[in-house]
């Protein structure tokens, strides 16, 4: 089945006896004890069965779990590890999971950070109490570009597990498993979801082994699960993904090379543009670009926030992924010890006619 075919299918998992068409919404807590039911919906729901059902495909894992968040998601991961471990992750991390391992963490697990997008780095920062590498690209916010199959071949030589946060590509642009990777992590929250009204987070793994079980064990025993009704809509929102993606990638492209050519901008990151330093990584391991970009406005945060402002279609606001285009200064949302550039603006490109983006893009960065 191709990857259109199973986002419609492969979520939906009728076992009523009145044979609705469509998954109808589990919402009971609790399930009449019978050999080989469910139990209790914190270890196991119809629609989050489902919804994992699904995941696991499109990533071509062995299995899936479903959280509420994409925090709780890479948190997960972190808890199932052994006190400890030393992790390798890029330096270009998403803030809050880079916040976990620094703060919750701290004295628990250590952490390297390093700049993924020399496969080197990755080598040398490896310690005997190595235990994992966390890989996410394209990256939030810089779009950075980690070779997958490279650092995964690194990790295996050495006996280390790999996971990587694919929130920004979605399966439909990229597969880490197939590259190499162990653990897939989104937030489902974004693209996933697609509509900015659903909190979730997902890991996906290649194989069912010790690590996995411990992974399971958290999310059933730590309890961060999407309720019936969020696991619902996912499987509702995966079934346009492919389509919504293409656009979302479309867009992305033509808003890239717009602003790239445009006298008011520095520089702009979208793996997409020829001269993008990851753009040959990129187009080995995607499908496709996807629909996140930055760039750096000429001239300070005003500046920035200024061009914010004059914007009718993006809205201000963080997250990503929806149908809407979304926009911010990456940097007052990353908080104080953000090292992301003061005048760096994230897009998140949305749905609208793309004749429409680009004329608020032109009248909001006229001086
Ligand atoms: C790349 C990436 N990973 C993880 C997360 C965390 O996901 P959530 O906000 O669903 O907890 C985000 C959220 O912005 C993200 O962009």
């Amino acid at each position: 089945m191709k990857i259109e075919t199973l986002s419609i299918h492969a979520g939906n998992i009728v076992t009523d006896n009145t044979k609705p068409a469509v998954q109808p919404i589990t919402t009971s807590t609790t399930f009449i004890h019978q050999e080989g039911s469910m139990i209790y919906s914190r270890a196991d729901n119809p629609n989050r069965s489902a919804l994992e059902h699904v995941l696991a495909k499109l990533e071509h894992g062995a299995d899936a779990a479903a959280f509420s968040s994409g925090n709780a998601a890479g948190m997960a991961v972190f808890q199932a590890l052994e006190p400890g471990s030393h992790i390798i992750a890029p330096d270009d991390m998403y803030h809050g999971l880079r916040a976990q391992l620094v703060q919750i963490f701290h004295g628990i697990l250590t952490v390297s950070f390093v700049d993924m997008t020399n496969s080197e780095n990755v080598a040398n920062a490896i310690r005997p109490e190595t235990k994992l590498v966390w890989i996410e690209s394209p990256s939030n916010p810089l779009l950075k570009i980690s070779d997958i199959k490279k650092i995964s071949s690194i990790a295996k030589h050495k006996g280390l597990m790999v996971a990587c946060d694919n929130t920004f590509a979605t399966p439909v642009f990229q597969n880490p498993l197939l590259l190499g990777a162990d653990i897939v992590m989104h937030s489902s929250t974004k693209y996933l979801g697609g509509h900015s009204d659903i909190l979730g987070g997902a890991l996906i793994t290649k194989e069912e082994n010790e690590f996995w079980d411990k992974v399971r064990f958290v999310q059933k025993t730590g309890g961060a699960v999407p309720s019936p009704f969020d696991s619902y809509l996912l499987c509702r929102s995966i079934k346009t993904l492919p389509y919504r993606m293409k656009g979302h990638a479309e867009h992305a492209g033509i808003l890239a090379e717009y602003l790239s050519s445009h006298s008011e901008i520095e520089t702009v990151y979208y793996p997409g543009l020829k001269t993008h330093t990851g753009h040959s990584v990129a187009a080995s391991q995607m499908t496709g670009f996807g629909g996140m970009l930055s760039f750096i406005v000429k001239g300070n945060a005003e500046r920035a926030d200024e061009v914010i402002s004059k914007l009718k279609y993006f809205t201000n606001a963080t997250s990503l992924g929806g149908v809407e285009s979304l926009i911010e200064r990456r940097a007052a949302s990353e908080g104080p010890d953000t090292k992301t550039p003061q005048n760096l603006i994230r897009v998140s490109v949305g749905l609208e006619h793309m004749d429409d983006l680009l004329e608020d893009m032109r009248q909001a960065l006229r001086r």
